[in-house]
């Protein structure tokens, strides 16, 4: 049997009707048999500060830095605030590459999604967000980029992707899926 690989999967917004966690649960469903795909949850990370990272941090801190820790690879699917990274998503980061030396991150293929009811599809998220993962040395995958715009009109009310839009995001999970065996963590 082929190698599965286990992708955490953090998603920008903490929105009941999130527009950035419906594209991620199409990409769930549409991932390719080799990945497995996890929503690692990030709403109950308390706001970074290294005075409580010491001695006993914030269970939800070490939950967190287990599930990404555990995973082969990582994807990210944000929407865009202010042109940049959602605070949350943001923090969930600096929660993962903390204690100094022992992030969570390095090594492991990663790939980002924004997604916007807006034209530009959350563009200054995704070149934001790519920035930091340049410093945490998660190789980014740079094709197919996935700035979706108007994502509002993806969805029907039941949150069934439509069928215009499927074929890109298969596109995509095919794509990561051989990013993912090419730069995997050895
Ligand atoms: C936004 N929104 C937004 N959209 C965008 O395309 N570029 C932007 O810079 C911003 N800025 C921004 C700031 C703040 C504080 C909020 C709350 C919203 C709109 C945003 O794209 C929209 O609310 C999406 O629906 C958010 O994504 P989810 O929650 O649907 O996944």
């Amino acid at each position: 049997m082929s190698q599965v690989y286990t992708i955490a999967v953090v998603v920008g917004s903490l929105r009941k009707d999130s527009i950035n966690r419906k594209v991620a649960r199409a990409l769930v469903a549409l991932a390719p048999s080799s990945l497995k795909l996890n929503i690692v949850e990030i709403g109950d990370l308390p706001l970074y500060n290294e005075d409580i990272d010491i001695d006993s941090p914030p269970a939800a801190y070490t939950a967190f830095r287990q599930q990404i820790s555990a995973a082969d690879g990582v994807l990210f699917v944000t929407p865009e605030y202010n042109r940049s990274v959602p605070g949350v998503l943001k923090n969930a980061i600096d929660v993962g590459s903390r204690p100094y030396g022992k992030s969570a991150w390095g090594g492991k293929p990663g790939a980002v999604v924004s997604a916007s009811p807006g034209a530009i599809g959350g563009f200054g998220a995704n070149h934001h967000l790519r920035q930091s993962l340049v410093f945490l040395n998660v190789p980014c995958m740079q094709q197919p980029e996935a700035y979706l715009g108007n994502a509002g009109t993806f969805f029907d009310a039941a949150g069934t992707v439509s069928e215009q839009t499927k074929p890109f995001l298969q596109t995509f999970m095919n794509a990561f899926a051989a990013w993912v065996e090419q730069h995997k963590k050895v």
